[in-house]
């Protein structure tokens, strides 16, 4: 019989992990979790309410009173904080760093990691993060590493935000991906690290449709 599998891809910002995830969640018939999001939408809620990353009291009851949800609009994949479709608003630049910083904090990160495993408990998922392999499901039945080199990733990201209509320039956003990464890899709680178990893919020069088919092939090989 097959098995429905718990897939992780972590990796830095950049290397494709969204997009990547969306299309292999769709060729095997899986559910998509973008972890990223949720801390994303913490971010955004505390900004909003003016919370500091420092203010444990503050974050705890906002995080209490926070409710993220996944949807499909038009066959677009949305997210929302309380009902509230926030997906424009959780990838502007200045939330991607400040998310940086509430990702750091521990206790959004264990409200966070208990949402995220009971999505994935049942199996049939593709979960995307930093730390899916490591902390998240450490028992995953297939981890991906999925990184490229800074410029590219930089590259990458600039693409996405001119198409967005934000105002950018390339050099920024590359040292914004490396700022986001050293933030990422230098915190204590849960750090961007690959799993020992994890298969490392290098996407510089490989194309989306070349990453998607060797990971499916991968989740094909496991799940009979
Ligand atoms: O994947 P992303 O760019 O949407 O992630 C946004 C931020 O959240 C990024 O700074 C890393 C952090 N993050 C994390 O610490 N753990 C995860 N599982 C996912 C994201």
């Amino acid at each position: 019989m097959m098995r429905k599998l718990i897939v992780a891809i972590d990796g830095p910002s950049g290397a494709g992990k969204s997009s990547v995830t969306r299309a292999l969640a769709e060729r095997v018939g899986y559910t998509q979790i973008d972890t990223g999001a949720m801390f994303r939408v913490v971010a955004l809620m505390a900004h909003r309410n003016g919370v500091n990353p420092d203010d444990e009291n503050a974050l705890a009851e906002l995080c209490a009173g926070l409710d993220i949800g996944f949807d499909l609009i038009a066959g677009a994949p949305v997210v929302l904080a309380n009902g509230e479709d926030v997906s424009s608003q959780i990838r502007s630049p200045e939330i991607s760093l400040l998310t940086s910083k509430f990702a750091a904090i521990p206790l959004v990160r264990i409200y966070l990691l208990a949402i995220q495993r009971k999505m994935g408990e049942q199996g049939g998922v593709v979960l995307e993060g930093r730390d899916i392999g490591t902390v998240v499901f450490p028992n995953a039945d297939l981890k991906f590493f999925l990184t490229a080199s800074a410029e590219e990733r930089g590259r990458r990201r600039f693409a996405e935000l001119v198409a967005k209509g934000v105002q950018v320039t390339l050099e920024q956003t590359v040292a914004e991906v490396v700022q986001r990464d050293e933030q990422d890899m230098n915190r204590k709680s849960a750090p961007l690290m690959r799993a020992a178990d994890a298969i490392e893919i290098d996407s510089t020069g490989l194309s989306p449709e070349e990453v998607i088919s060797l990971m499916e092939s991968h989740v094909r090989q496991r799940e009979s």
